[in-house]
C-alpha cells in the first residue's frame, strides 16, 4: 500500500541571524518544523511566540511546531492562533493532553501528542481520535545531530497498527537523526511525517537532500 509521505526540515539546524534565507532553501518541504525550547522541559533554549510568529510571516511552506516546553497549557494555543499548520505539545506538558488537544483544533490547528522515548504509547493508543499527529520521538528531545534511536522502531509499529485499526488517518511522525541512511527503517515500520534538522541544513544543497529523502521513504513504505 503507497502511504502520504512528509518531509518536513527542522530550523534547529538553520542559521538563525538568516531565517528568511534559510526558509526559502526548502520550499519544495511540505511544512517545516520549528522547535520551541524553554530550557526546562529541556536543556536547551530556542524561541518563543515573536520570533515564530515572524516565521509564520515569510515562510513559504506550513509551520509544524514542535513545543518541548513545560507549561503547554498556557503557551500551546497561541501558537494555533498565530496560524500554525500544527501545534505538536509532548505528553507529560499537559494538564489533560485531551483537553488541550481539542483546544488546538478549535483554534484552527491541528493537534499533535509527543512521545519521548521513555514514553509509554499507551495513552496515545486509546485516544487517536483525538490527535492529527502522533510524534514517535528518535532521538531524546534537545539537540540536533543526535543518531536515530533503533529501538524506537518497535514504538512506531505499535502506533502505526493502532492508528491503521482506528482508521483514523492521524500522521505518524519521527524526529530525530532522520537521514537517507536511516529515513527508509522508520518509513518501514509505519512513519510517513519525517523530521530532518541536520540531514537537510547540513546538506550543500537543501532542495536536493529533501528529494533524497523522499525518494528513500517512499521507496521503504511502498
Ligand atoms: C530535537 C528536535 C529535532 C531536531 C532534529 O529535540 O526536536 O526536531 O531538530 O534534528 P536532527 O534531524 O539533526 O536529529
Ligand atoms: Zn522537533
Amino acid at each position: 500500500m503507497t502511504r502520504a509521505i512528509r518531509i518536513e526540515p527542522s530550523i534547529l539546524s538553520a542559521d538563525f541571524v538568516n531565517m528568511e534565507a534559510e526558509l526559502r532553501r526548502i520550499a519544495t518541504a511540505d511544512a517545516v518544523h520549528v522547535d520551541v525550547m524553554d530550557n526546562h522541559f529541556v536543556p536547551n533554549l530556542t524561541f518563543g511566540p515573536q520570533m515564530v510568529t515572524r516565521v509564520q510571516a515569510v515562510s513559504p511552506v506550513p509551520l509544524d511546531v514542535h513545543l518541548m516546553i513545560t507549561d503547554a497549557d498556557r503557551w500551546a494555543p497561541g501558537y494555533a492562533e498565530l496560524g500554525a499548520f500544527s501545534v505538536t505539545f509532548h505528553a507529560e506538558a499537559a494538564a489533560d493532553p485531551l483537553a488541550l488537544a481539542a483546544r488546538l483544533r478549535e483554534h484552527g490547528a491541528r493537534a499533535g501528542i509527543a512521545l519521548k522515548p521513555g514514553t509509554s504509547p499507551d495513552h496515545v493508543l486509546e485516544n487517536l481520535d483525538a490527535y492529527d499527529q502522533v510524534l514517535v520521538m528518535t532521538v531524546e528531545p534537545g539537540f540536533g545531530g543526535q543518531g536515530f534511536r533503533d529501538d524506537m522502531l518497535d514504538k512506531i509499529r505499535t502506533v502505526r497498527a493502532a492508528i491503521d485499526a482506528a482508521g483514523t488517518g492521524t500522521w505518524l511522525q519521527v524526529d530525530g537523526g532522520i537521514s537517507t541512511a536511516t529515513i527508509g527503517r522508520a518509513a518501514a515500520a509505519g512513519a510517513d511525517t519525517f523530521v530532518a534538522g541536520s540531514s537537510v541544513y547540513g546538506a550543500d544543497d537543501p532542495a536536493a537532500a529533501i528529494a533524497a529523502l523522499r525518494t528513500a521513504a517512499s521507496a521503504a513504505s511502498a
